[in-house]
């Protein structure tokens, strides 16, 4: 292989660096959703970000879009004596309930407990034509709730509050819950052939995607945004008569037990997700003002996919929201982080940094994790007091501690409140102490 040592290289397309600056927002994202889902008892689950290209395949279905066109498949080449040896049939994962089910059957969850409640947190890949809000390489928080005991439409009810309400926590207000029900995996079947029953009339109008979908998969032509196909889709007469009893009263408790948990939420029949495993609740939340990318996040039941995949037969719910979709909805709010550093140390002179390196280092030390976390930093570029203020401003201190050939003749610390503006001279051998006191009682008194 030849390199070609002199190309620039560019960042994968589709894909995007989380610089310093915006990782603070991702770091309060992730923070506020462990601090619920910790509430909701929920357990974290880390998974590989590549599994066997079949379990997607089984799970998601092969005819839906995300395994026909988007699965990012590993072919790695390695050389022997012989010549090429090609690995292949991994895939990097697309969505992480398949990957939960396969490490649940695996580690025989069910043996240990009724109910798993799992939740994880990372990269998902597709390749998909990127656009805003749609990525190749997106981050998405989704929890499993999956076993014996998950059969219940209280537990429904439950994941979408948690849905809603981590939503919430990330400071959304504007999002709507759409909700739906497939039924048992008759109806589903039954949902299947009417569709194709009332689309068959109109195929025609269909766009050339949805044209194949519908032979492929048609509940997924119900997902496309194209306006010819939306108005085949609002020609169907949906009814209520496309599900049995038993559908019927597992979808009337779990909005009973929505409404008990104060959940507002729009019913709509033409929500059906486009992966395989869902059956009876179904649902999804977007944000109108995202564009054609709306969904936020989206769940349901899947309560054949575990014994589909060898498992036991146990029923899941669960649902997982997409990152970067979140942060374009808040973009123009509130994501303005807060400051970067807590303390900021200036040397005036190049003799006194050694001092107020050895010092920062020390109050690192004596740092007790209150306030929770400290962070302490150090201009080395020594020049004028206006232009490390500057750097400090740049740095977003909260304090600076100012260090000159006055402070070390006086054996003194200067102590600077970036907010209010008050300094206080503190003796060298105090410092530690009363910067401690001022990061938690801000008040610094001249
Ligand atoms: P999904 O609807 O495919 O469901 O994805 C969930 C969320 O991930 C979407 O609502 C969206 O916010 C985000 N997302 C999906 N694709 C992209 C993309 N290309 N770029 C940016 N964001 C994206 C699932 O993945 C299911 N596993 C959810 C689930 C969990 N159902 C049951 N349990």
């Amino acid at each position: 292989m030849v390199i070609d040592m002199s190309k620039k290289f560019k960042i994968p397309r589709g894909t995007s660096d989380i610089l310093p600056q915006e990782s603070l927002v991702w770091q309060d994202l992730e923070k506020k959703a462990r601090k619920i889902l910790n509430l909701y008892n929920y357990r974290e689950i880390r998974t590989p970000i590549f599994e066997e290209t079949d379990l997607f395949a089984r799970s998601m279905g092969q005819t839906s879009d995300v395994v026909q066109k988007q699965m990012l498949n590993l072919t790695s080449q390695r050389l022997d004596e012989k010549g090429h040896i090609q690995l292949s049939g991994l895939s990097l994962r697309p969505e992480n309930t398949a990957s939960v089910v396969r490490s649940y059957i695996e580690n025989s969850f069910d043996k240990k407990e009724s109910l798993s409640r799992l939740f994880y947190l990372g990269p998902m890949f597709r390749g998909e034509r990127p656009q805003k809000g749609r990525l190749r390489q997106f981050h998405q928080i989704g929890v499993e709730a999956i076993g014996p005991g998950s059969s219940s439409p209280y537990l429904d009810a439950e994941v979408i509050a948690l849905c809603v309400n981590m939503l919430k926590s990330f400071g959304l207000k504007k999002f709507e819950l759409k909700i739906n029900t497939l039924g048992t995996l008759a109806c589903k079947n039954n949902i299947h052939d009417r569709l194709i029953g009332c689309i068959e009339p109109r195929v025609d109008r269909l766009c050339d995607d949805c044209k194949e979908r519908y032979i492929r998969n048609v509940f997924r032509v119900l997902d496309c945004k194209k306006n010819s196909c939306k108005s085949v889709i609002k020609a169907i007469a949906f009814g209520k008569d496309w599900l049995d009893e038993e559908s019927l009263q597992y979808y009337e408790q779990v909005k009973t037990a929505l409404a008990e948990l104060d959940i507002s939420y729009t019913e709509d029949p033409s929500l059906v997700r486009g992966l395989d495993y869902y059956t009876h609740t179904v649902f999804e939340v977007s944000d109108a003002s995202l564009g054609s990318q709306d969904a936020l996040g989206a769940g349901g039941r899947y309560n054949h996919l575990v014994s589909q995949l060898g498992g036991p037969q146990v029923d899941a719910v669960g649902f997982a929201v997409g990152v970067e979709r979140i942060l374009l909805a808040k973009q123009g709010s509130d994501n303005e982080s807060e400051e970067d550093l807590d303390l900021y140390f200036l040397a005036i002179e190049e003799t006194c940094v050694n001092e107020i390196f050895q010092m920062a280092e020390q109050v690192r030390r004596s740092w007790k994790g209150a306030p929770e976390s400290l962070s302490v930093g150090i201009n080395y570029q020594v020049s004028s007091m206006k232009s490390q203020m500057r750097a400090a401003n740049k740095a977003r201190a909260r304090f600076v501690a100012i260090y000159g050939l006055d402070e070390k003749r006086q054996g003194k610390i200067k102590l600077k409140n970036m907010e209010t503006g008050a300094e206080q001279d503190i003796p060298k051998e105090e410092f530690i102490e009363k910067f401690n006191a001022a990061i938690i009682e801000p008040g610094i008194k001249e």
